[in-house]
C-alpha cells in the first residue's frame, strides 16, 4: 500500500480515518445519494472548510440551486461563505443550464440563457475559475442534470471524461456530485471519476436513519462498513469510525 501520496482532508469528520488520511490529491470522486441525503452539505464542507482550516482555495459549481439560496442554506451550520468569497479563497459559480428566470440575464457572460451547456463550455469555465483563485477543491452540483441532457450516451462518457481528464490535469481534487437512489440506472459518472461515496437516508422506526459508504476509492485503503451520519449546527460527521491505516 502506498501511503506517501498527498492526502486532501475532506474536512467531514471521521470520513478522512476510513479512507486512510485524505482523498488523493488531483483526483475526482463521485458523491451520490438521493435528494436529501447530504450532496450537497458534503460538497460545501469540503469547500468551506478546505478554504478555512487547510488553505485551499475552492470552487464551487452549481447546476441546479442559485448562488443565493445555497448560502442562505450555509447559514444554518455557521458557514460564512461572503466571508471567503471576498477573499478569493471561494468562487461560487452559476452554471445552471436553465437560469432564464432573473434579472442576470443580458448581464452575465456565462449565462447560457436554455441552452445546452457543452462540455467543453463547462470545462473552459470551469478552468478559468480554477485559475482565477488558483483553487486546489472543485465542486460541481450536480453532474446529474448534464446527463438528463445528453441521451447519447457514448458522447456523455466522452464529455464526462474529457471534463474530469482536464481537472485532474490541473492537479485540483473535485467532488461530483450525482443522483443516485437504489432503483435508478447506474450512472456514467460512476466509470468517469477514481471513487465512489454513497450517501443514503433510510426509514428506521418513526424516524430517518443516515448512512455513508465508500463503495470505491481507487488506490487507497478505505473502510467496507457503511457508515452512520450525522448532520449538526456545524454539518455532517461520520459516528464511530473505523482507523485504516
Ligand atoms: N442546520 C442543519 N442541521 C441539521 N440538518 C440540516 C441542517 N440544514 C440542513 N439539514 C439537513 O440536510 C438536508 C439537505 O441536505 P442537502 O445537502 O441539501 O441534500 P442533497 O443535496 O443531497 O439534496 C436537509 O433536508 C436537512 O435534513
Ligand atoms: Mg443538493
Amino acid at each position: 500500500m502506498d501511503s506517501t501520496y498527498s492526502k486532501v482532508k475532506t474536512g467531514i469528520p471521521g470520513l478522512d480515518s476510513v479512507i486512510s488520511g485524505g482523498l488523493k490529491v488531483g483526483r475526482a470522486v463521485t458523491v451520490s445519494g438521493p435528494p436529501g441525503s447530504g450532496k450537497t452539505t458534503f460538497g460545501l464542507q469540503y469547500l468551506y472548510s478546505g478554504a478555512k482550516d487547510f488553505d485551499e482555495p475552492g470552487v464551487y459549481i452549481t447546476l441546479s440551486q442559485n448562488i443565493e439560496e445555497i448560502k442562505q442554506d450555509s447559514k444554518s451550520f455557521g458557514w460564512d461563505l461572503d466571508d471567503l468569497i471576498s477573499q478569493d479563497k471561494i468562487m461560487m459559480v452559476d452554471a445552471r443550464p436553465f437560469k432564464i428566470q432573473d434579472e442576470l440575464i443580458g448581464k452575465d457572460d456565462s449565462l447560457y440563457r436554455g441552452e445546452q451547456i457543452p462540455f467543453q463550455h463547462l470545462t473552459k469555465l470551469i478552468l478559468s475559475s480554477i485559475k482565477r483563485i488558483e483553487a486546489k477543491r472543485v465542486v460541481i452540483d450536480s453532474i446529474t442534470i448534464l446527463s438528463m441532457q445528453y441521451p447519447d450516451e457514448f458522447y456523455l462518457r466522452q464529455g464526462l471524461q474529457g471534463l474530469i481528464q482536464a481537472l485532474e490535469n490541473f492537479g485540483v481534487t473535485t467532488i461530483v456530485l450525482s443522483e443516485f437512489d437504489e432503483t435508478s440506472k447506474i450512472p456514467l459518472e460512476w466509470f468517469a471519476g477514481s471513487g465512489i461515496i454513497q450517501l443514503r437516508h433510510t426509514r428506521k422506526e418513526d424516524t430517518m436513519e443516515r448512512t455513508i459508504q465508500i463503495a470505491k476509492m481507487r488506490g487507497v485503503k478505505h473502510s467496507e462498513q457503511i457508515h452512520p451520519l450525522e448532520f449538526d449546527s456545524n454539518g455532517m460527521k461520520l459516528l464511530h469510525p473505523k482507523l485504516m491505516p
